[in-house]
């Protein structure tokens, strides 16, 4: 079983493709008012989560709330695919810019469970190719974590891992 001891302030970024959990795993470890998901912002400034040209607005607008968090000492949590660098790199400042700890949350599931969630879910307009190179990106990614900035990184590769990890906060 995984334990994820979070430092009490971090900015936590659940990085995964479509599908593997992030929302679920969120609701699940967290608070409502805790986490920023990407779907969510996209949805108050667009009226749909799935506006994809809503992008650049849903995004400043929620690294604007988590830098106004951040800046009360509130622990925030990113709910985004986060699979590419450049993505990835904003959090990273964002935190630096606070004196906040940087960590990653990584759903690395197998293809063959995206594919099979994404199938059942008639929410999600887009082709499973998406989510294919949603996992080649983050793959190509998971070395160099630390080195982008991550102070932690607890990767998770199983559903089992997923639904049994243990998130802790440490002082
Ligand atoms: P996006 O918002 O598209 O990026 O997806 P996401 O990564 O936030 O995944 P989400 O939590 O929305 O879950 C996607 C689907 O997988 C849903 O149909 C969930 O019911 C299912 N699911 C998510 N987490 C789990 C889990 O831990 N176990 C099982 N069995 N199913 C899960």
């Amino acid at each position: 079983m995984t334990q994820i001891p979070l430092p009490e302030l971090a900015l936590v970024a659940l990085i995964g493709a479509s599908s593997s959990g992030k929302t679920t795993f969120a609701a699940r470890h967290f608070g409502a008012y805790e986490v920023l998901s990407s779907d969510h912002f996209r949805a108050l400034v667009s009226g749909s989560e799935h506006t994809l040209d809503a992008n650049e607005a849903a995004f400043s607008s929620l690294y604007h709330v988590a830098a106004r968090r951040l800046e009360r000492g509130l622990l925030t949590v990113v709910d985004a695919t986060s699979v590419r660098a450049e993505d990835r790199r904003r959090l990273v400042e964002l935190a630096r810019a606070h004196d906040v700890l940087p960590v990653a949350i990584v759903l690395d599931l197998p293809r063959s469970v995206l594919d099979a969630r994404h199938e059942a879910r008639p929410d999600r307009p887009f082709s499973g190719a998406v989510i294919g190179r949603q996992q080649t990106d983050l793959r190509r990614s998971l070395r160099g974590l630390s080195r982008e900035g991550f102070r932690h990184v607890w990767t998770l590769r199983s559903v089992d891992d997923v639904e049994t990890a243990q998130v802790t906060r440490v002082p």
